[in-house]
């Protein structure tokens, strides 16, 4: 495989699982020194163990601990680099606009887009001062087309971390900062096979609308973090980058 994150230090959060765990192992393979932080303790240590790098106990939704895990990352391996800002949750039950309560729409709002919020506030210093860095924030096509499935809570989080992908893009780039959002459609991970549990025709309603016909697995959108994250994409920022196996062009 090809070293095109050679010595960059990266930032993953919600590296315990799917995405973010195939992503961190990614990122080690192309030479990143990778530092994984999610709130699960026992799949994030894991994770971390197996790609070399270190494990950062944190809640995304906590500011203190948001800050502090970029200044671990800088005491242990002198930058920061990359931040795949990824960590989510599903969809409360029933999560259309009739039925979801208000509290469960605060919840999914605090760990899907205020999380973002405060990643971006605490990585954008760190790249400053170094006049340059990658920043990846994960989406979903939902945040740009509505889905077959009532997801109003889930789908209104993704729509605010693409408005504020493009808007902290457009902002920094003259400083060297590349921000881009990561769409990806439905991907094989524990998020959704928890969404499928609870639903079983959901998996079938979701692939008619799916043109390669199939649910995505975790490597194939870690390899468009890759790009993403790495000077191959040189000159993207600002970005909605679809992943979606051809949903949104359908
Ligand atoms: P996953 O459930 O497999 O992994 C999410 C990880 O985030 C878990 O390890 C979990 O412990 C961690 N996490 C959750 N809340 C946290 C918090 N407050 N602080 C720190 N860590 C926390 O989910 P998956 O599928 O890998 O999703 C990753 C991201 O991709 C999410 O933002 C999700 O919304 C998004 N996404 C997923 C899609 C899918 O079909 N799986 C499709 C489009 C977007």
């Amino acid at each position: 495989m090809t070293k095109r994150l050679d010595g960059r230090v990266a930032v993953i959060t919600g590296a315990g699982s799917g995405i973010g765990l195939a992503t961190a192992r990614r990122f080690a393979a192309e030479g990143a020194k990778v530092v994984c932080v999610d709130l699960d303790e026992e799949s994030g240590a894991k994770a971390a163990n197996e790609v070399g790098g270190l494990f950062v106990r944190a809640d995304v939704t906590d500011e203190d601990a948001v800050r502090a895990m970029y200044e671990t990352a800088v005491e242990a391996y002198g930058s920061v680099d990359i931040a795949f800002n990824n960590a989510g949750i599903s969809p409360p039950d029933d999560d259309s606009i009739l039925t979801t309560g208000l509290e469960a729409w605060k919840r999914v709002q605090e760990v899907n887009l205020t999380s973002v919020y405060l990643c971006c506030k605490y990585a954008i210093p760190h790249m400053q001062r170094q006049g340059k860095g990658s920043i990846i924030n994960t989406a979903s096509f939902v945040a740009v087309m509505g889905a077959a499935t009532s997801q109003i809570s889930y789908s209104a989080s993704k729509g605010g971390v693409l408005a504020m992908s493009r808007e902290l893009g457009v902002q920094f780039a003259r400083e060297g900062i590349r921000i881009n959002a990561l769409c990806p459609g439905p991907v094989n991970t524990p998020l959704l096979q928890e969404l499928f549990a609870k639903d079983p025709e959901r998996a079938a309603r979701r692939l008619v609308h799916i043109p390669l016909g199939r649910f995505a697995e975790p490597e194939e959108i870690a390899a468009a973090v890759a790009f993403l994250a790495s000077d191959d994409s040189s000159f993207m920022t600002a970005n909605t980058f679809l992943v979606d196996g051809g949903i949104s062009g359908a």
